[in-house]
C-alpha cells in the first residue's frame, strides 16, 4: 500500500492504473476506522482493480463548538487496517494540502436537502461535506465511490451532487454495520460512557418499531414521528428529529415504494444518527404517497 500526502503524489500513484484503463474505487473517510469502513473497502476491493482510501478530518464540515479538535486521529492504526484490507493507495493530506486558504472562495452547496434534518442543527455541515467530496472526486477521479448508508443524508447529498455536477462516478451506498445489540458503528460511539453505551441501541430499536408499524399499515407519519420522539426523550435522549422520507430525500415523490426512517438524537454529549429502510406497497390514496417534506 502506498501512502500519499499530496495531490501530486496521488496523481503519480494512479497514473499507471489510468494508463492501463483499470477501474478505480474510492472511499473517503475521516479515519478512526472501524468495521463499517472496512466493509466499504471490502466492497470496493470486490468491484475495482485499484482501491483508494482517503483519511482527512475536514475542518469545513465542523461547526463552531463541534468536535473538530477532539475528533479521534489514529493514522497509524488506520494505515495498518487498510494495509490488511488490501487498500492500494492511502491519501492522508494535511489541511494546507486540501485548502490553500480558508475560507475558500468556492464551495459546493446542495440546495434544500442540505438544510433539512441534520442540516437544520448543523448549518454549513453538508456544504463542507459536499465541497471536500467534490475536491476529493477531482483529485482521485474514481469510477466508483463508496459511502456508508449510516450517514444517509450525506449519501443523498453526494448522490445529488454527483448527478447535478455530472461526475462520471457511480455512488455506491453500503449497508450499515452494527454491533450485536443493534447500535450502528460510528467513530463517535467512542464518546459514549458505559451507561450511555447500554442505552444507545434504543435508537435503532425505535426505528425498527416505526418500520414494523409502517409495514402493518400505519400511515400517519406525523404521529409515528412524534411518538418516537417522545419515546426517545423519555429514555434520556435529546431527540433532534425522527423523520420518514424518500431515499433521495426529495421534496416530493408520489410514486415511490421505498422509504427511509431517519433519526438523530443526543445521548449525553454524543450525537447519534441512524436510519432504516422500508419498502411499502404503493397506495396512491394514502398519506404515504403525499409529499412528506414539502
Ligand atoms: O463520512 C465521512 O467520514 C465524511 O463526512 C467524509 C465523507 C469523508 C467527508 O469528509
Amino acid at each position: 500500500m502506498r501512502i500519499e500526502t499530496t495531490i501530486q503524489g496521488v496523481h503519480a500513484a494512479l497514473a499507471p492504473a489510468r494508463a492501463a484503463r483499470k477501474s478505480i474505487a474510492f472511499i473517503p473517510t475521516m479515519g478512526n476506522l472501524h468495521a463499517g469502513h472496512l466493509r466499504l473497502v471490502q466492497e470496493a476491493r470486490n468491484r475495482a482493480d485499484v482501491v483508494v482510501v482517503s483519511i482527512f478530518v475536514n475542518p469545513t464540515q465542523f461547526g463552531v463548538g463541534e468536535d473538530f479538535e477532539a475528533y479521534p486521529r489514529t493514522l497509524e492504526a488506520d494505515s495498518q487496517l487498510l494495509f490488511e484490507a488490501e487498500c492500494d493507495i492511502l491519501f492522508a493530506p494535511a489541511v494546507a494540502q486540501m485548502y490553500a486558504s480558508l475560507p475558500q472562495y468556492t464551495s459546493v452547496q446542495v440546495n434544500e436537502i442540505a438544510n433539512d434534518l441534520c442540516g437544520k442543527n448543523r448549518p454549513g455541515h453538508f456544504t463542507g461535506v459536499a465541497t471536500v467530496v467534490t475536491k476529493l472526486f477531482n483529485i482521485v477521479q474514481p469510477r466508483m465511490a463508496f459511502f456508508g448508508e449510516k450517514d444517509f443524508q450525506q449519501l443523498a447529498v453526494i448522490r445529488h451532487l454527483a448527478r447535478d455536477l455530472c461526475f462520471p462516478i457511480e455512488v455506491v451506498g453500503v449497508p450499515t454495520v452494527r454491533a450485536a445489540d443493534g447500535l450502528a458503528l460510528s467513530s463517535r460511539n467512542g464518546y459514549l460512557n458505559e451507561l450511555e453505551r447500554r442505552q444507545a441501541p434504543a435508537l435503532y430499536a425505535t426505528l425498527q418499531t416505526i418500520s414494523a408499524a409502517l409495514l402493518a399499515g400505519q400511515r400517519d407519519y406525523a404521529a409515528l414521528e412524534q411518538h418516537a420522539t417522545e419515546h426517545l426523550n423519555g429514555l434520556g435522549f435529546v431527540t433532534d428529529y425522527v423523520a420518514i422520507r424518500t431515499p433521495w430525500l426529495a421534496l416530493s415523490d408520489n410514486t415511490t415504494t421505498e422509504w427511509v426512517v431517519l433519526a438523530a438524537a443526543k445521548l449525553g454529549k454524543t450525537r447519534l444518527i441512524d436510519n432504516i429502510s422500508v419498502r411499502l406497497p404503493l397506495d396512491v390514496n394514502s398519506s404515504a404517497s403525499q409529499p412528506v417534506n414539502a
